[in-house]
């Protein structure tokens, strides 16, 4: 038996063709933090807002899950399948690639893209439609959609599940992300703290890597796949 938690961040759908945010091309470096992902931010400007998650939605849904996404997904199906023990997917990641992977039960701790929620009703749904021009929420009708995305200074989703997991967990593996955001850049101490090995998948070191047992380096269409299989044959 190994209980799993792994962690995703935006460099594992960058293969997918979906921007990451602190390269030299990142999504931060045209689109000031501050004004398109802070409560603030859309106080002050809702259409602006609106309309770079409506990109983000659109991109989401032109991408393709890669080879990673894939890799996970079986992983996730032979876990649970043979009962090898407990495996969490949390990912820091908007998209549905992981599910388009075959993943189940992904744990979107930054929110998704494909969602939205209501700031009226607080009704949670499924949403692929833009949200410029502020159609009616399908619950209560009124236009007070906004995306379903954890802004900064905003809680992200389901810690609690997410602490208990990396308590129980044998293995921690980090992939695709650079360790500068908290809560998640701390889920390796944590992880240490509790026992488990530590792992990282990433194309260069994070701000993190000192604190993990191992680091591979290169991109997560070759790393996790190559990892993956390993772990498969570890019966
Ligand atoms: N394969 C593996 N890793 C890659 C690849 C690749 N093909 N391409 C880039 N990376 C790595 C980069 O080296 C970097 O360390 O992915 C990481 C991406 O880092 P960020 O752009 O900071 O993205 P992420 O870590 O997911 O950001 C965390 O910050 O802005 C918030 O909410 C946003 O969820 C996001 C959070």
């Amino acid at each position: 038996m190994q209980n799993i938690v792994i962690l995703t961040g935006a460099g594992i759908s960058a293969e997918s063709g979906l921007r990451t945010f602190r390269a030299e091309d990142g999504l931060w470096e045209d689109h000031p933090v501050e004004q398109v992902a802070t409560p603030e931010g859309f106080a002050a400007d809702p259409a602006l807002v609106q309309r770079f998650y409506d990109q983000r939605r659109a991109g989401v849904l032109a991408a393709m899950p890669n080879p990673a996404h894939q890799a996970l997904g079986q992983l996730d199906r032979v876990w649970r399948e043979e009962a090898r023990g407990e495996l969490l997917l949390v990912t820091q990641n908007i998209d549905d690639l992981h599910e388009r992977g075959g993943a189940t039960d992904v744990l979107h701790m930054h929110g998704e893209a494909l969602s939205v929620w209501c700031t009226i009703c607080d009704a949670r749904q499924h949403w692929v439609e833009p949200l410029s021009g502020n159609p009616p929420c399908p619950s209560c009708g009124a236009a007070g959609l906004r995306p379903d995305i954890v802004w900064f200074g905003e809680m992200p989703y389901r810690m609690d599940e997410i602490f208990g997991a990396l308590g129980r967990a044998d293995l921690f593996v980090s992939i695709g992300t650079s360790g500068a955001v908290y809560p998640a850049a701390g889920f390796v101490q944590y992880a240490r703290e509790n026992g488990a090995r530590t792992l990282e998948l990433n194309l260069e070191p994070s701000l993190g890597s000192r604190l993990f047992d191992e680091t591979r380096l290169g991109p997560a269409s070759e790393l996790v796949p190559q990892w993956v299989a390993e772990m498969l044959q570890s019966g």
